[in-house]
C-alpha cells in the first residue's frame, strides 16, 4: 500500500508484519515470557488522559530540543535496535539517513548490522550504543573506534546482563545456534520480497564485530563470537572505568530505579534512558512513565531524563514529557517503518509521530514542547 494510505504506527505495523517472514516478525515484535511488559508499556499511556486547553495562539508549533548542544528538530529520536538488517538489507544506514534528513538523532545498536564508521559517515551526530563484551580489549577497542568516527555520544545499555526468556524467539529456533524448523523456512517463502531481499544482499552480519571474528569470517561466525561475547556482567566499577575512558557525553540506558539512577548520577554519566528495553528483558519490570516521578526526584532538576519502551503515539510523547522526560526514544515503530518501505518507510514513521505531536500540542494550549516540562496540569487519570 502506498506510504501516504499508512496513517498511523499500526498501519506501518501491520504492512511491516505482512512482509517479514514470522521468524524475524517474532523478533522484533515479541517480549519477555508472557508479554506482560509489552502490554504494560501501552497501558502506561492509555491510562492517562490530557486537558484540552483552547483560545491560545498555536499557529507555530515548535518541537526543537536543545541535546547536549546540539538543537534537533524535535524531541524524540530512533532507540538502538540490534539485527536490523533482516528487516531488509542496509536497515541500520536507512533508519540513519532517515533520521538525519528528519533532523532527529538515531543510536546504532551495539548488536547492529552496519559498522559504526559506515553509520558516521552516512549520518552526522550519530549516537553508538555499547555492549560490553566479554573481551575487554574488543569493548575498548569498539570505544576507539567510535571516538575515531567522530561518536559524541556513547548509549551504554545496562538491562541485558543475561539472555532474557524470549519464548517466541525459543519456539522458532531463532537463538543462538539458530535451529529453525521446515514448517518456518517453509512460511518465508510466502514473503517473496523479503526473500528476494535476501537473495540478493545475503544475511546480515553484525559488522562491528567482524574485525574480531577472525580473518574472512562468515556471517554465522561472526554470530558465534558475538553470542559468546556477549551478554556479560559489568559492574558500578566497569562503569566507573569506562566514565573514566569515554571523553564524550555517555548516557546510561534501562535503569528503572531511583537508587540505580542516584549511583548513575554520582558516577559521572550524563543523562539517562529510562527504558525496559521495549518489554523484552524482565516481564514484571515498571513502565519506565510510572518510575520517571521517582528517578527525577532521586537525581534532582538538572540530570537529563529520556525514556523508551511502548510509545507509538505523539500524544504519548507529550505525555511522556509531560511527566517530567526531557526527550524520548521509539523502538520498534521505526522498526516497522523501515521493514515495510526501507528509508522512506521510517520517514513516515517519524512524519506520522511528528504530525501527532504537533496536533496534541495545538489542542492542548502549549505550541512549544519547552513549556511542556512536569506540566502535570495537563494530565488527568483514572
Ligand atoms: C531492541 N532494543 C535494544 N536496545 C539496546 O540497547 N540495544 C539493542 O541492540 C537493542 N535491540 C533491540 C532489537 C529490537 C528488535 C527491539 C524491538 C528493541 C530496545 C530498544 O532500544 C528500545 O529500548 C525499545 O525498542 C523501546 O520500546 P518500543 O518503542 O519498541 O516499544
Ligand atoms: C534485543 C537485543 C539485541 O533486544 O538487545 O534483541
Amino acid at each position: 500500500m502506498a506510504l501516504k494510505h499508512l496513517h498511523n504506527i499500526e498501519d506501518l505495523r501491520q504492512a511491516a508484519h505482512t512482509y517479514l517472514p514470522r521468524l524475524v516478525w517474532d523478533y522484533f515484535e515479541g517480549g519477555a515470557e508472557d508479554e506482560q511488559c509489552l502490554q504494560r508499556n501501552r497501558a502506561a499511556y492509555a491510562a492517562i488522559e490530557l486537558l484540552p486547553n483552547y483560545l491560545v495562539d498555536v499557529s507555530a508549533p515548535d518541537t526543537r530540543t536543545t541535546l547536549f548542544g546540539h538543537t534537533w528538530r524535535s524531541c524524540f529520536g530512533i532507540a538502538p535496535m540490534g539485527l536490523q538488517g533482516f528487516a531488509r538489507a542496509g536497515a541500520d544506514l536507512m533508519l540513519a539517513r532517515a533520521a538525519a534528513a528528519r533532523g532527529i538523532p538515531f543510536v546504532l545498536s551495539g548488536a547492529g548490522t552496519a559498522s559504526i564508521e559506515a553509520v558516521c559517515a552516512a549520518c552526522e551526530h550519530a549516537w553508538f550504543q555499547l555492549y560490553v563484551a566479554r573481551d575487554q580489549a574488543v569493548t575498548r577497542d569498539l570505544v576507539r573506534r567510535a571516538r575515531d568516527s567522530g561518536v559524541e555520544v556513547l548509549v551504554l545499555t545496562v538491562d541485558a546482563p543475561v539472555h532474557s526468556k524470549r519464548e517466541r524467539d525459543l519456539r522458532n529456533g531463532f537463538v543462538p545456534p539458530p535451529r529453525i524448523r521446515w514448517p518456518l523456512l517453509l512460511e518465508m517463502l510466502q514473503h517473496p520480497a523479503w526473500c528476494l531481499d535476501k537473495l540478493r544482499h545475503g544475511l546480515p552480519r553484525f559488522e562491528n564485530w567482524a574485525p574480531y571474528a577472525g580473518a574472512d569470517a562468515s556471517a554465522q561466525a561472526i554470530a558465534d563470537y558475538f553470542s559468546r561475547q556477549i551478554p556479560f556482567t559489568q559492574t558500578w566499577q566497569d562503569l566507573a572505568e569506562l566514565r573514566h575512558e569515554w571523553p564524550g557525553r555517555l548516557v546510561l540506558k534501562g535503569l528503572l530505579s531511583a537508587a540505580d539512577a542516584q549511583r548513575a548520577a554520582a558516577v559521572g554519566v550524563d543523562a539517562l534512558i529510562l527504558s525496559n528495553h521495549g518489554g523484552r528483558v524482565l516481564d514484571s519490570a515498571p513502565s519506565p512513565l510510572h518510575q520517571l516521578a521517582l528517578v527525577r526526584a532521586a537525581v534532582g532538576a538538572d540530570m537529563p531524563l529520556m525514556l523508551d519502551s511502548g510509545l507509538r503515539r505523539g500524544s504519548d510523547i507529550v505525555k511522556a514529557l509531560a511527566l517530567g522526560a526531557d526527550f524520548v526514544w521509539i523502538g520498534r515503530p521505526a522498526l516497522y517503518g523501515v521493514a515495510a518501505h526501507g528509508q522512506a518507510g521510517a520517514e513516515r514513521a517519524i512524519e506520522v509521530l511528528q504530525e501527532e505531536l504537533e496536533l496534541t500540542l495545538a489542542q492542548i494550549g502549549r505550541p512549544c514542547v519547552s513549556t511542556l516540562a512536569s506540566a502535570g496540569e495537563l494530565l488527568c487519570g483514572r
